[in-house]
Protein backbone atom coordinates (compact mmCIF):
# COMPACT_ATOMS: atom_id res chain seq x y z
CA UNK A 1 0.00 0.00 0.00
CA UNK A 2 1.33 3.45 -1.19
CA UNK A 3 -0.04 6.27 0.68
CA UNK A 4 -0.07 9.32 -1.75
CA UNK A 5 -0.85 12.78 -0.88
CA UNK A 6 -2.12 14.87 -4.03
CA UNK A 7 -1.30 18.96 -3.08
CA UNK A 8 -3.93 21.03 -5.02
CA UNK A 9 -7.30 21.59 -6.21
CA UNK A 10 -6.89 22.31 -9.77
CA UNK A 11 -6.73 19.93 -13.17
CA UNK A 12 -4.00 18.69 -12.91
CA UNK A 13 -4.95 17.23 -8.82
CA UNK A 14 -8.16 16.03 -10.04
CA UNK A 15 -6.87 13.73 -12.48
CA UNK A 16 -4.18 12.42 -10.53
CA UNK A 17 -6.36 12.13 -7.67
CA UNK A 18 -8.71 10.54 -9.68
CA UNK A 19 -6.21 8.41 -11.52
CA UNK A 20 -4.43 7.11 -8.48
CA UNK A 21 -7.26 5.88 -6.07
CA UNK A 22 -8.66 3.94 -9.05
CA UNK A 23 -5.72 1.65 -7.85
CA UNK A 24 -6.41 -0.64 -4.53
CA UNK A 25 -3.34 -0.43 -3.54
CA UNK A 26 -2.92 3.05 -3.10
CA UNK A 27 -4.26 5.26 -0.50
CA UNK A 28 -5.10 8.85 -1.91
CA UNK A 29 -5.46 11.75 0.23
CA UNK A 30 -5.71 15.49 -1.19
CA UNK A 31 -4.65 18.14 0.28
CA UNK A 32 -6.13 21.85 -0.85
CA UNK A 33 -5.35 25.25 0.99
CA UNK A 34 -6.91 27.62 -1.25
CA UNK A 35 -10.70 29.28 -0.39
CA UNK A 36 -13.19 26.57 -0.21
CA UNK A 37 -11.75 23.96 -2.00
CA UNK A 38 -11.66 21.30 0.18
CA UNK A 39 -15.22 21.92 1.36
CA UNK A 40 -16.66 21.98 -1.68
CA UNK A 41 -14.58 19.14 -3.17
CA UNK A 42 -15.84 16.84 -0.16
CA UNK A 43 -19.21 17.65 -0.40
CA UNK A 44 -19.58 17.20 -4.44
CA UNK A 45 -17.94 14.30 -3.74
CA UNK A 46 -20.09 12.61 -1.26
CA UNK A 47 -22.93 14.03 -3.37
CA UNK A 48 -21.62 12.34 -6.67
CA UNK A 49 -18.50 10.33 -6.83
CA UNK A 50 -15.19 11.19 -8.91
CA UNK A 51 -14.29 9.77 -12.18
CA UNK A 52 -11.87 10.91 -15.06
CA UNK A 53 -13.17 10.84 -18.38
CA UNK A 54 -9.99 9.72 -20.62
CA UNK A 55 -10.08 10.47 -23.93
CA UNK A 56 -7.79 9.22 -27.05
CA UNK A 57 -7.49 10.56 -30.44
CA UNK A 58 -10.78 12.89 -30.05
CA UNK A 59 -12.98 9.85 -28.48
CA UNK A 60 -13.92 8.94 -25.16
CA UNK A 61 -11.52 5.84 -24.24
CA UNK A 62 -12.82 4.83 -20.84
CA UNK A 63 -14.22 6.33 -17.53
CA UNK A 64 -11.63 5.59 -14.39
CA UNK A 65 -13.65 5.52 -11.09
CA UNK A 66 -12.02 6.39 -7.89
CA UNK A 67 -12.80 7.62 -4.63
CA UNK A 68 -9.67 9.78 -2.57
CA UNK A 69 -10.20 8.10 0.63
CA UNK A 70 -10.58 12.41 1.68
CA UNK A 71 -10.36 15.92 0.64
CA UNK A 72 -9.30 18.42 3.46
CA UNK A 73 -7.74 21.68 4.04
CA UNK A 74 -5.49 20.22 7.22
CA UNK A 75 -1.88 19.40 6.20
CA UNK A 76 -1.19 17.30 9.25
CA UNK A 77 -4.12 14.86 8.86
CA UNK A 78 -3.56 14.82 5.57
CA UNK A 79 0.76 14.25 5.67
CA UNK A 80 0.32 11.91 8.79
CA UNK A 81 2.33 8.65 7.36
CA UNK A 82 2.39 9.34 3.54
CA UNK A 83 5.12 8.11 1.30
CA UNK A 84 4.46 10.26 -1.68
CA UNK A 85 3.61 13.93 -1.79
CA UNK A 86 2.92 15.01 -5.43
CA UNK A 87 2.29 18.88 -5.74
CA UNK A 88 0.01 19.88 -8.93
CA UNK A 89 -0.57 23.65 -8.62
CA UNK A 90 1.10 26.39 -11.10
CA UNK A 91 4.37 27.29 -9.39
CA UNK A 92 3.28 30.54 -7.30
CA UNK A 93 1.54 28.79 -5.20
CA UNK A 94 3.97 25.97 -4.60
CA UNK A 95 5.38 28.08 -1.40
CA UNK A 96 1.79 27.97 0.59
CA UNK A 97 1.94 24.59 0.73
CA UNK A 98 5.89 23.85 1.09
CA UNK A 99 5.77 26.32 4.41
CA UNK A 100 2.59 24.07 5.25
CA UNK A 101 4.28 20.56 4.80
CA UNK A 102 7.89 21.49 6.65
CA UNK A 103 6.36 20.40 10.18
CA UNK A 104 5.55 16.69 8.88
CA UNK A 105 8.46 16.22 6.31
CA UNK A 106 10.12 12.95 7.12
CA UNK A 107 13.26 11.33 5.70
CA UNK A 108 11.56 8.43 4.04
CA UNK A 109 8.99 10.60 2.09
CA UNK A 110 8.98 11.81 -1.69
CA UNK A 111 7.71 14.96 -2.51
CA UNK A 112 7.61 15.58 -6.29
CA UNK A 113 6.38 18.38 -8.09
CA UNK A 114 4.24 17.98 -11.60
CA UNK A 115 5.70 20.11 -13.21
CA UNK A 116 8.41 21.46 -10.84
CA UNK A 117 9.17 24.39 -12.95
CA UNK A 118 12.37 26.75 -13.12
CA UNK A 119 13.58 27.35 -9.44
CA UNK A 120 11.62 25.00 -7.53
CA UNK A 121 14.48 23.26 -5.80
CA UNK A 122 16.22 26.70 -5.08
CA UNK A 123 12.36 27.15 -3.04
CA UNK A 124 12.52 23.84 -1.37
CA UNK A 125 16.10 24.71 0.16
CA UNK A 126 15.26 28.23 1.00
CA UNK A 127 11.92 27.54 2.86
CA UNK A 128 12.72 23.85 4.36
CA UNK A 129 16.35 24.73 5.01
CA UNK A 130 17.85 21.42 6.54
CA UNK A 131 14.67 19.51 5.85
CA UNK A 132 15.08 19.34 2.43
CA UNK A 133 18.52 17.98 2.94
CA UNK A 134 16.49 14.55 4.60
CA UNK A 135 13.66 14.40 1.80
CA UNK A 136 13.78 12.86 -1.55
CA UNK A 137 12.95 15.85 -4.24
CA UNK A 138 11.88 15.07 -7.56
CA UNK A 139 11.00 17.96 -10.39
CA UNK A 140 9.28 16.38 -13.61
CA UNK A 141 9.43 19.01 -16.51
CA UNK A 142 5.68 19.44 -17.10
CA UNK A 143 2.01 17.43 -16.28
CA UNK A 144 1.72 13.96 -17.64
CA UNK A 145 -2.10 15.54 -19.21
CA UNK A 146 -3.90 17.91 -20.85
CA UNK A 147 -6.29 17.98 -18.68
CA UNK A 148 -9.17 20.06 -17.48
CA UNK A 149 -11.97 20.17 -14.95
CA UNK A 150 -15.52 19.10 -16.04
CA UNK A 151 -17.43 19.75 -12.50
CA UNK A 152 -15.09 20.66 -9.76
CA UNK A 153 -15.31 17.61 -7.17
CA UNK A 154 -16.86 15.25 -9.45
CA UNK A 155 -14.72 14.98 -12.58
CA UNK A 156 -12.03 15.54 -14.93
CA UNK A 157 -11.21 14.78 -18.37
CA UNK A 158 -7.94 13.95 -19.68
CA UNK A 159 -7.89 15.68 -23.21
CA UNK A 160 -4.15 13.53 -24.34
CA UNK A 161 -1.44 12.06 -22.39
CA UNK A 162 2.30 12.02 -22.87
CA UNK A 163 3.92 9.29 -23.58
CA UNK A 164 7.09 10.16 -21.82
CA UNK A 165 7.90 12.26 -18.90
CA UNK A 166 11.11 13.79 -17.66
CA UNK A 167 12.11 14.59 -14.12
CA UNK A 168 15.29 14.43 -12.28
CA UNK A 169 15.82 13.61 -7.73
CA UNK A 170 17.26 15.13 -5.61
CA UNK A 171 17.92 12.26 -3.50
CA UNK A 172 17.23 12.46 0.48
CA UNK A 173 19.21 9.89 3.13
CA UNK A 174 16.97 7.30 2.71
CA UNK A 175 16.39 6.29 -1.10
CA UNK A 176 18.02 5.16 -4.76
CA UNK A 177 17.01 6.97 -7.26
CA UNK A 178 15.17 3.46 -8.99
CA UNK A 179 12.94 3.03 -6.22
CA UNK A 180 11.61 6.23 -5.92
CA UNK A 181 10.67 6.43 -9.62
CA UNK A 182 8.94 2.79 -9.32
CA UNK A 183 6.97 4.09 -6.59
CA UNK A 184 5.75 7.26 -7.99
CA UNK A 185 5.03 5.40 -11.44
CA UNK A 186 2.46 3.06 -9.49
CA UNK A 187 0.90 6.05 -8.24
CA UNK A 188 0.05 7.49 -11.59
CA UNK A 189 -0.39 4.17 -13.63
CA UNK A 190 1.38 2.69 -16.89
CA UNK A 191 1.23 6.00 -19.16
CA UNK A 192 3.35 8.24 -18.81
CA UNK A 193 6.61 7.02 -18.56
CA UNK A 194 8.18 8.70 -15.54
CA UNK A 195 11.97 8.80 -16.82
CA UNK A 196 14.09 10.42 -13.99
CA UNK A 197 18.04 11.09 -14.76
CA UNK A 198 20.52 14.20 -14.33
CA UNK A 199 21.04 16.59 -12.01
CA UNK A 200 17.80 18.33 -10.96
CA UNK A 201 19.18 21.84 -11.52
CA UNK A 202 18.53 20.31 -15.13
CA UNK A 203 14.61 21.25 -14.78
CA UNK A 204 15.17 24.47 -13.63
CA UNK A 205 17.10 24.77 -17.02
CA UNK A 206 14.87 22.95 -19.03
CA UNK A 207 11.81 24.92 -17.41
CA UNK A 208 11.13 25.72 -21.44
CA UNK A 209 7.91 27.73 -20.95
CA UNK A 210 9.88 30.09 -18.93
CA UNK A 211 11.66 30.80 -22.43
CA UNK A 212 9.12 29.43 -25.36
CA UNK A 213 6.54 32.27 -23.96
CA UNK A 214 8.79 35.54 -23.42
CA UNK A 215 11.08 34.97 -26.45
CA UNK A 216 7.71 34.63 -28.50
CA UNK A 217 6.15 37.38 -27.10
CA UNK A 218 9.19 39.52 -27.52
CA UNK A 219 9.16 38.88 -31.52
CA UNK A 220 5.61 39.89 -31.55
CA UNK A 221 5.33 42.44 -29.27
CA UNK A 222 8.94 44.30 -29.59
CA UNK A 223 7.80 46.67 -32.19
CA UNK A 224 4.83 46.93 -32.23
CA UNK A 225 3.33 50.57 -32.72
CA UNK A 226 0.46 50.60 -30.00
CA UNK A 227 -2.27 50.32 -32.80
CA UNK A 228 -4.88 48.20 -31.68
CA UNK A 229 -5.46 44.47 -34.01
CA UNK A 230 -8.38 43.87 -35.72
CA UNK A 231 -7.42 39.76 -35.30
CA UNK A 232 -5.87 38.43 -32.13
CA UNK A 233 -1.96 37.32 -33.71
CA UNK A 234 -1.34 33.43 -33.67
CA UNK A 235 1.01 32.73 -30.69
CA UNK A 236 2.98 29.67 -31.88
CA UNK A 237 2.08 29.33 -35.69
CA UNK A 238 2.44 33.50 -36.12
CA UNK A 239 5.94 33.54 -34.76
CA UNK A 240 8.09 35.80 -36.50
CA UNK A 241 11.78 34.99 -37.54
CA UNK A 242 13.28 37.52 -34.88
CA UNK A 243 11.33 35.59 -32.01
CA UNK A 244 12.43 31.65 -33.05
CA UNK A 245 15.57 33.57 -33.10
CA UNK A 246 16.08 34.57 -30.19
CA UNK A 247 14.63 31.71 -28.53
CA UNK A 248 16.90 29.86 -30.22
CA UNK A 249 19.95 32.20 -28.53
CA UNK A 250 18.67 31.97 -25.20
CA UNK A 251 18.35 28.30 -25.42
CA UNK A 252 22.54 28.59 -26.66
CA UNK A 253 22.78 30.33 -23.54
CA UNK A 254 21.40 27.78 -21.17
CA UNK A 255 23.27 24.94 -22.64
CA UNK A 256 26.31 27.24 -22.25
CA UNK A 257 25.62 27.53 -18.65
CA UNK A 258 25.10 23.77 -18.80
CA UNK A 259 28.51 23.07 -20.32
CA UNK A 260 29.78 26.00 -17.88
CA UNK A 261 28.63 23.46 -14.89
CA UNK A 262 29.67 20.10 -16.26
CA UNK A 263 33.46 21.68 -17.19
CA UNK A 264 34.14 22.69 -13.58
CA UNK A 265 32.19 19.65 -11.90
CA UNK A 266 32.19 16.68 -14.22
CA UNK A 267 30.85 14.70 -11.68
CA UNK A 268 27.50 16.70 -12.65
CA UNK A 269 25.00 14.75 -15.00
CA UNK A 270 23.02 17.43 -17.03
CA UNK A 271 22.75 15.53 -19.83
CA UNK A 272 18.83 16.24 -18.73
CA UNK A 273 19.86 20.11 -20.65
CA UNK A 274 18.72 19.95 -24.33
CA UNK A 275 18.40 22.76 -27.02
CA UNK A 276 15.06 23.79 -27.58
CA UNK A 277 14.56 22.63 -31.13
CA UNK A 278 16.14 19.08 -30.18
CA UNK A 279 13.73 19.37 -27.45
CA UNK A 280 10.84 19.93 -29.79
CA UNK A 281 11.83 16.96 -32.05
CA UNK A 282 11.65 14.79 -28.75
CA UNK A 283 8.09 15.75 -27.55
CA UNK A 284 6.14 16.19 -30.43
CA UNK A 285 7.51 13.53 -33.03
CA UNK A 286 4.37 13.02 -34.49
CA UNK A 287 2.39 16.87 -34.46
CA UNK A 288 5.23 18.56 -36.12
CA UNK A 289 5.09 18.75 -39.60
CA UNK A 290 8.45 20.03 -40.58
CA UNK A 291 10.94 20.02 -37.97
CA UNK A 292 13.76 21.43 -40.12
CA UNK A 293 14.23 24.43 -37.96
CA UNK A 294 13.11 25.92 -34.66
CA UNK A 295 10.83 27.90 -36.63
CA UNK A 296 9.43 25.56 -38.27
CA UNK A 297 8.44 23.28 -35.67
CA UNK A 298 6.84 25.82 -33.95
CA UNK A 299 4.85 27.23 -37.11
CA UNK A 300 3.87 23.72 -37.73
CA UNK A 301 3.40 21.99 -34.59
CA UNK A 302 -0.66 20.69 -34.82
CA UNK A 303 -0.85 20.84 -30.68
CA UNK A 304 -0.29 24.42 -31.56
CA UNK A 305 -3.54 24.80 -33.32
CA UNK A 306 -5.40 27.99 -32.91
CA UNK A 307 -3.43 29.03 -30.05
CA UNK A 308 -3.46 33.27 -29.72
CA UNK A 309 -1.53 35.52 -28.44
CA UNK A 310 -2.73 37.12 -25.10
CA UNK A 311 -4.93 40.67 -25.81
CA UNK A 312 -7.15 42.37 -23.86
CA UNK A 313 -10.05 43.84 -26.18
CA UNK A 314 -11.31 47.09 -26.53
CA UNK A 315 -14.89 48.85 -26.89
CA UNK A 316 -14.14 48.81 -30.56
CA UNK A 317 -13.53 44.88 -30.55
CA UNK A 318 -9.90 45.29 -31.51
CA UNK A 319 -7.29 43.88 -29.58
CA UNK A 320 -3.62 45.19 -27.91
CA UNK A 321 -1.35 43.27 -26.25
CA UNK A 322 -2.04 41.65 -22.20
CA UNK A 323 1.00 42.12 -20.42
CA UNK A 324 -0.81 40.93 -17.51
CA UNK A 325 -1.00 37.08 -18.55
CA UNK A 326 0.73 34.50 -17.10
CA UNK A 327 3.23 34.42 -20.43
CA UNK A 328 5.72 37.03 -18.33
CA UNK A 329 3.56 37.27 -15.14
CA UNK A 330 4.59 33.70 -14.17
CA UNK A 331 7.15 32.73 -17.18
CA UNK A 332 9.86 35.44 -16.01
CA UNK A 333 9.74 35.15 -12.13
CA UNK A 334 9.12 31.10 -12.35
CA UNK A 335 11.32 31.04 -15.65
CA UNK A 336 13.55 33.26 -17.05
CA UNK A 337 14.94 35.30 -14.04
CA UNK A 338 15.62 32.09 -12.33
CA UNK A 339 17.72 31.13 -15.39
CA UNK A 340 19.55 34.62 -15.53
CA UNK A 341 20.19 33.75 -11.63
CA UNK A 342 21.52 30.63 -12.90
CA UNK A 343 23.80 32.33 -15.23
CA UNK A 344 24.97 34.67 -12.76
CA UNK A 345 26.32 32.75 -10.75
CA UNK A 346 27.99 30.64 -12.89
CA UNK A 347 29.55 33.71 -13.55
CA UNK A 348 28.42 33.41 -17.80
CA UNK A 349 27.50 36.60 -19.75
CA UNK A 350 23.93 36.30 -21.21
CA UNK A 351 23.02 39.18 -24.16
CA UNK A 352 20.19 37.27 -25.46
CA UNK A 353 18.39 36.58 -21.99
CA UNK A 354 19.62 40.03 -21.10
CA UNK A 355 17.33 41.19 -23.71
CA UNK A 356 14.72 39.79 -22.97
CA UNK A 357 14.17 40.19 -19.49
CA UNK A 358 15.23 43.84 -20.25
CA UNK A 359 11.83 43.83 -22.27
CA UNK A 360 9.32 42.21 -20.06
CA UNK A 361 10.74 44.22 -17.09
CA UNK A 362 9.32 47.32 -18.67
CA UNK A 363 6.29 45.52 -19.57
CA UNK A 364 5.32 44.29 -16.25
CA UNK A 365 6.62 47.18 -14.35
CA UNK A 366 9.44 44.88 -12.99
CA UNK A 367 13.16 45.91 -12.19
CA UNK A 368 15.29 42.38 -12.24
CA UNK A 369 18.20 43.60 -14.30
CA UNK A 370 20.35 47.24 -13.40
CA UNK A 371 22.34 48.48 -15.73
CA UNK A 372 23.30 44.77 -16.83
CA UNK A 373 23.94 43.69 -12.94
CA UNK A 374 21.09 41.09 -11.52
CA UNK A 375 20.23 43.37 -8.87
CA UNK A 376 17.11 44.97 -9.05
CA UNK A 377 14.18 45.34 -6.13
CA UNK A 378 12.41 42.37 -7.32
CA UNK A 379 14.78 39.71 -7.24
CA UNK A 380 13.22 38.99 -4.03
CA UNK A 381 9.83 37.54 -5.88
CA UNK A 382 11.00 35.25 -8.32
CA UNK A 383 12.62 31.90 -7.44
CA UNK A 384 16.42 32.35 -8.70
CA UNK A 385 18.90 31.57 -6.30
CA UNK A 386 19.57 35.00 -5.34
CA UNK A 387 16.34 35.12 -3.80
CA UNK A 388 17.51 32.80 -1.36
CA UNK A 389 20.97 34.02 -0.52
CA UNK A 390 22.71 31.22 -2.45
CA UNK A 391 26.04 32.71 -4.74
CA UNK A 392 28.65 29.91 -4.95
CA UNK A 393 28.06 27.06 -7.76
CA UNK A 394 28.52 24.40 -5.12
CA UNK A 395 25.67 25.71 -2.56
CA UNK A 396 23.64 25.68 -6.11
CA UNK A 397 24.23 22.34 -6.98
CA UNK A 398 24.04 21.32 -3.20
CA UNK A 399 28.16 19.92 -3.84
CA UNK A 400 29.97 19.08 -0.28
P1 LIG B 1 -4.86 24.99 -12.44
O1 LIG B 1 -4.90 26.26 -13.18
O2 LIG B 1 -6.04 24.08 -12.57
O3 LIG B 1 -4.60 25.31 -10.91
C1 LIG B 1 -5.58 25.94 -10.23
C2 LIG B 1 -5.48 25.51 -8.80
O4 LIG B 1 -4.29 26.08 -8.22
C3 LIG B 1 -6.63 25.99 -7.98
O5 LIG B 1 -7.74 25.10 -8.10
C4 LIG B 1 -6.03 26.04 -6.59
O6 LIG B 1 -6.05 24.75 -6.01
C5 LIG B 1 -4.59 26.43 -6.86
N1 LIG B 1 -4.46 27.88 -6.71
C6 LIG B 1 -4.81 28.83 -7.61
N2 LIG B 1 -4.56 30.05 -7.12
C7 LIG B 1 -4.05 29.87 -5.89
C8 LIG B 1 -3.59 30.76 -4.89
N3 LIG B 1 -3.60 32.08 -5.07
N4 LIG B 1 -3.11 30.21 -3.77
C9 LIG B 1 -3.07 28.88 -3.58
N5 LIG B 1 -3.51 27.99 -4.49
C10 LIG B 1 -3.99 28.48 -5.62
O7 LIG B 1 -3.52 24.23 -12.78
P2 LIG B 1 -3.37 22.88 -13.59
O8 LIG B 1 -4.07 23.02 -14.90
O9 LIG B 1 -3.67 21.75 -12.71
O10 LIG B 1 -1.83 22.93 -13.92
C11 LIG B 1 -0.83 22.76 -12.93
C12 LIG B 1 0.48 23.12 -13.58
O11 LIG B 1 0.68 22.28 -14.73
C13 LIG B 1 0.56 24.57 -14.09
O12 LIG B 1 1.85 25.03 -13.89
C14 LIG B 1 0.25 24.44 -15.58
O13 LIG B 1 0.84 25.48 -16.32
C15 LIG B 1 0.88 23.09 -15.89
N6 LIG B 1 0.28 22.42 -17.05
C16 LIG B 1 -1.08 22.24 -17.13
C17 LIG B 1 -1.64 21.57 -18.21
C18 LIG B 1 -3.10 21.31 -18.30
O14 LIG B 1 -3.55 20.74 -19.30
N7 LIG B 1 -3.91 21.63 -17.29
C19 LIG B 1 -0.78 21.05 -19.30
C20 LIG B 1 0.63 21.25 -19.10
C21 LIG B 1 1.13 21.93 -18.01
Amino acid sequence: MVRLLVCGGGNGAHVLAGLASSNQDIEVRVLTLFGDESKRWTSKMAETGFKVRVYEHGSVKEEIKGLPKFVTNDTALAAADVDVIVITVPAFAHAGYLKALKPYMKSSMILAALPGQSGFEFEVKGLWGDVAKDVNIISFETLPWACRIVEFGHMAEVLGCKEKIMGSINPGKSKEGADLTATLQKSMGEKPELVTYGHIIGMSLMGVNGYIHPCIMYGQWNDWDGKPLKEKPLFYHGVSQEGAQILSDVSDEIMAIAKAITKQFPQVDLSNVQHVHDWYKKCYPKEIKDNSTLYSCLRTNNAYNGLTHPTVQDANGMFSVDYKYRYLTEDIPYGLAVIKGIAVVVGLNTPATDKILLWAQKCMGKEYLIDGKFCGKDIKETRSPQAYGISSIKDMLDLN
